[in-house]
């Protein structure tokens, strides 16, 4: 078990939920309007404003893009109520996580964040990542980035007790995922496709509910990071290698201190010691509920966890529309 950390002891770690609260709920007046800069604005704006309420000297270590990108919540962006004199807690978030879902009133659109002492969660550039995951209860080692899918399906489908073809895995929709798509039906494994948000694709692997075994395809590394923040509390298996498309890409990661460009990254390498992740669903998915308007009142639904304790807290809101 993790030990906890005193200092996120120190920040209610319920209290994580009223910012993605604040976000989801924001971004939800947008849902089905066709715009998602406008639901990624309402989100953003709304985390930001929530955060100050959180006694805490809190940066941004992965967020909307860098400080010239980003009006808000940029990299490096100080959050918190109590800048000096809080807990050093470095963030991850994204205020929307799946904004064409929003726009287009699709599933699994969240609000989420990963909190963890300074130095704990993985800078990552704003690239994509190579990603592969499990859920809990399978020996380390099961899956094997350097393999192929084929490999891993298999050696996933041994660890379970089933054959190949009863394992269903979860895959962006995406041109670029053609090959693996191929290669997964090709020995009668069953495909999820989602048209994003893989962050909550990459956590279906953890709740048996959802019938997703893995998941596999390359998504943002962004989101990679948050994923391994939820996984570090409920268990799971998760490798993840950055791909670069250009010089320029390859640069941000030079400027974020990473040496090795080939480097596969593991669970603790990309969230490690004690964290929290919380997150409030936007429209309904595998994970949470979305923002509901019901007789004058909005209601939500959230998730947070603990790495250190391993607790996870599901919590139903409801709000006064004003
Ligand atoms: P946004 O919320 O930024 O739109 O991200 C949604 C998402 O689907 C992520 O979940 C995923 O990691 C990434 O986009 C995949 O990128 P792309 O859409 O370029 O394939």
């Amino acid at each position: 078990m993790t030990s906890p950390s005193k200092i996120l002891d120190r920040v209610l770690v319920l209290e994580m939920v009223r910012v993605t609260e604040a976000a989801a709920i924001a971004a939800s007046s947008l849902v089905g309007r066709g715009d998602e800069k406008a639901a990624d604005a309402a989100a953003v704006a709304a985390m930001r404003e929530a955060f100050d309420t959180l006694y805490m000297d809190g940066t941004v270590v992965i967020g909307e893009g860098e400080r010239d990108e980003a009006p808000m919540l940029y990299i490096g962006e100080k959050v918190g109520g109590a800048p000096g004199k809080g807990p050093k807690i470095d963030i991850a978030l994204d205020p929307l996580e799946g904004t064409t879902i929003t726009a287009k009133a699709g599933p699994n659109a969240l609000a989420v964040l990963a909190a963890a002492e300074e130095g704990c969660l993985l800078n990552a550039p704003d690239v994509y990542m190579e990603k592969i995951a499990i859920g809990p209860g399978y020996p380390e080692g099961t899956i094997d980035l350097a393999r192929s899918p084929t490999e891993n399906v298999k050696a996933l489908a041994e660890a379970k007790g089933v054959k190949p073809e009863e394992i269903i895995a979860c895959v962006l929709d995406r041109p670029r995922h053609e090959k693996i798509i191929a290669e997964l039906r090709s020995i009668g494994c069953g495909i999820h496709l989602i048209p994003d948000g893989d962050v909550a694709g990459v956590i279906a692997t953890t709740d048996p509910d959802t019938t997703i075994d893995i998941y596999m395809g390359t998504g943002g590394a962004p989101e990679g990071v948050l994923a391994c923040a939820a996984l570090r509390c409920v268990g799971g298996q998760f490798q993840g290698r950055l791909l670069f498309r250009n010089d320029d890409e390859r640069g941000r990661a030079k400027k974020w201190g990473i040496d090795d460009l080939d480097r596969i990254y593991t669970l603790d390498d990309l969230a490690s010691g004690d964290c929290i992740f919380a997150a409030t669903g936007v429209t309904d998915g595998s994970l949470l509920e979305g923002v509901k308007r019901v007789r004058g009142k909005m209601t939500t639904e959230s998730v947070v966890m603990r790495a250190s304790s391993g607790t996870v807290r599901w919590v139903k809101g409801e709000h006064r529309i004003d």
